[in-house]
């Protein structure tokens, strides 16, 4: 890295926050001086800086035998907007699911001295990776922890906030076990083909409520956890129907649209597009489900309807 690259690096970064900023991405003090402060091209050597430092795109660190993405340095935009959801405060003992070293830095400089960060990587070339560039940066104190994650890592338990960084589908006991009683999980779990990410607190029965969700993209959890990926799926008889998207030049956004095959291909469109009408109608604001987490061991009856059956508990998502 020449004396340039390192200047060039700096304005580079400042734009970033900058952008992160404009996009309503960063809305505290803590997080806009983390970011400030933590050189993210350094956790992606050998990218150029501008993609380095590009607020909403992840850099792939490595691929399967297929090219899908196994691992990968998350865009900046939904690193921020985690960090957000999950209110770190200084002294704080936080666990990373998920390494690549960049985002443990930015937990290390949120928590301070004080506070404790582990950050857990099924992966041990990702482990090995997210090791050296938080050694060759000076972030030595973060506990770098080669595991599967669905155990949590409960050497270093009770955590004040858990931030998962991999996309799953379930959440494991252990990172309820691990978790303060007042604490928070920041998590993209898949809901019925769709990610959110999720702040979810204790709702002191066992079982954790949110506070807020968004939109995002994850690479797929791993190891006892994983899970086939899906789309949505309407079935009938030998048809069946799924929902696509394409870009719509005259708003610059996208529209929704459904694809149909077999005998029943209309009838079955015609329904997969009413009950998205229904839903853009009566649930598309932003921000306005509540989502809760009904482990099996809660003590809180489940209802008997709205609800989406996972491994280890129930997701219910209600709308005012
Ligand atoms: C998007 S990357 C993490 C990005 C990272 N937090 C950063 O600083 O940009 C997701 C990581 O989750 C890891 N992962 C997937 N399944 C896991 C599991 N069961 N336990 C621990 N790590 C897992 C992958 O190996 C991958 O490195």
């Amino acid at each position: 890295m020449t004396t340039d690259d390192s200047q060039a690096a700096t304005k580079l970064r400042a734009t970033m926050v900058s952008e992160l900023h404009d996009l309503g991405a960063i809305r505290s003090e803590s997080v806009a001086a983390a970011v400030a402060t933590v050189p993210r091209h350094l956790f992606a050597p050998g990218a150029p800086l501008e993609d380095a430092y590009a607020a909403d795109n992840p850099l792939v660190i490595k691929r399967d035998v297929n090219g899908k993405a196994l691992s990968s340095m998350s865009a900046a935009h939904i690193q921020v907007v985690m960090l957000e959801q999950a209110g770190i405060e200084a002294g704080m003992r936080v666990l990373e699911i998920g390494s690549g070293g960049y985002n443990a830095a930015l937990l290390a400089e949120i928590v301070g001295e004080q506070g404790r960060v582990t950050t857990v990587d099924i992966d041990p070339e990702i482990v090995e990776r997210a090791g050296a560039c938080l050694r060759s940066t000076g972030y030595d104190h973060i506990d770098v922890v080669l595991a599967d994650a669905e155990e949590g890592v409960p050497a270093n338990a009770p955590y004040d906030r858990i931030i998962v960084t991999a996309g799953a589908w379930d959440i494991p006991p252990a990172w309820l076990e691990q978790l303060s009683p007042d604490g928070r999980i920041v998590v993209p779990l898949r809901l019925k083909g769709v990610t959110r990410t999720i702040a979810f607190y204790c709702d002191g029965e066992g079982g954790l409520i949110s506070r807020s969700y968004g939109p995002c993209g994850f690479v797929p959890f791993q190891g006892a956890g994983s899970t086939g990926r899906g789309a949505p799926v309407l079935m009938r008889g030998g048809s069946f129907a799924y929902r696509t998207s394409r870009e719509n030049e005259e708003t610059g956004g996208y529209e929704t649209g459904v694809i149909a095959h077999g005998p029943s291909a209309e009838q079955i469109a015609d329904r997969y597009v009413e009950s998205l009408r229904r839903w853009a109608r009566e649930h598309h604001r932003r921000g306005a489900a509540t989502i809760r987490y009904l482990p099996k061991s809660a003590a809180v009856p489940a209802p008997s309807s709205g609800l989406i059956i996972k491994r280890h508990g129930a997701v219910v998502v209600s709308w005012p």
